[in-house]
């Protein structure tokens, strides 16, 4: 028998801070789903992995640091999930696990929306998971990436397997680029207030992205605001990603606009709060 309720987790550690249970219950609600979302802190990956299957939960959001380590617990993942090496997205049919990755998804729609991605060249700043989605977002549309990391030989790992140039962060002032996309949690607390591109070298990209959504507006995108780029905030691929998430899960179109408001309306408190 099937629970009356349908019952979807996030898989962290730590998971306090997340904003998925908010925006996840909003759509739900507003989707007339009676269905619970819980934030689980998880300790035992393998055992969090059979919980899924034995509580017949139906689908789970993971998140750092499980979203590669993850793999090896489930049945089957999608190809794409299988070439970025990372999943954030599990769906449980009648206990087989699935895996897909709808990072790379929220990074297209921010995209797509923004500008036309084909033959555009993108500066991608980092090397890990959230790289290798972004890396796969901008080829899928005939983008062309260039990877810019603090660790040259992790950016060079990258470059070999996706075959694309690469450089080290002392060298990003030379780096010609229609678009910049920080994908690293440089901007976000404790390192707030800070930014890996010089204030003198942002005006280079015309658009600027950053995966960082909490604070709303990162140092990256203010300076780059300043400087007459249009800065794209972590916020549209947050929602993108899960709004993917619950389509995969519930087979319907999530209400992303309601989402976008639900998750700005508390980031927007919450900064009011620490300036009062
Ligand atoms: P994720 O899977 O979320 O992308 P990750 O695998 O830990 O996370 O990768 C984080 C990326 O951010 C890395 O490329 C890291 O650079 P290094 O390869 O040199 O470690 C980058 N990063 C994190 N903090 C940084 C900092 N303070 N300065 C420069 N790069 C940083």
């Amino acid at each position: 028998m099937a629970n009356d309720l349908q019952i979807f987790a996030l898989f962290g550690n730590p998971v306090g801070h997340s904003l998925s249970p908010l925006m996840h219950h909003a759509a739900l609600a507003r989707m007339g789903i009676a269905g619970m979302y819980v934030p689980l802190c998880v300790r035992d990956l393998p055992a969090a992995a059979m919980g899924i299957r034995g509580m017949g939960i139906r689908g789970v959001s993971v998140t750092v640091p499980f979203k590669e380590a993850v793999i090896d617990q489930l049945d089957e993942i999608d190809d794409d999930a299988g070439r970025i090496g990372a999943v954030n997205t599990i769906t449980n049919d009648d206990g087989v696990l699935r895996g897909t990755n709808t990072d790379w998804l929220g990074i297209t729609a921010v995209l797509r929306e923004a500008l036309d991605i084909r033959g555009k060249r993108f500066a991608i700043l980092g090397a890990g998971g959230t790289a290798r989605a972004a890396l796969f977002a901008v080829l899928a549309e005939g983008g062309k990436p260039f990877i810019v990391n603090r660790t040259i030989e992790r950016a060079r790992r990258l470059a070999d397997t996706w075959r694309c140039p690469f450089c080290g962060l002392e060298d990003i002032g030379r780096v010609q680029a229609d678009c910049l996309i920080n994908t690293t949690s440089v901007g976000m607390a404790p390192r707030d207030g800070e930014s890996l591109v010089p204030a003198d070298v942002v005006g280079r990209f015309p658009w600027v992205m950053d995966v960082v959504y909490t604070p709303l507006k990162t140092r990256l995108l203010q300076e780059a605001e300043l400087a007459g780029s249009v800065p794209l905030s972590g916020l549209g691929m947050f929602v993108a990603q899960g709004a993917e998430q619950l389509r995969q899960w519930t087979g319907r179109e999530a209400p992303r606009e309601y989402m976008r408001e639900v998750v700005h309306a508390r980031l927007a408190a919450g900064e009011a709060q620490i300036r009062a």
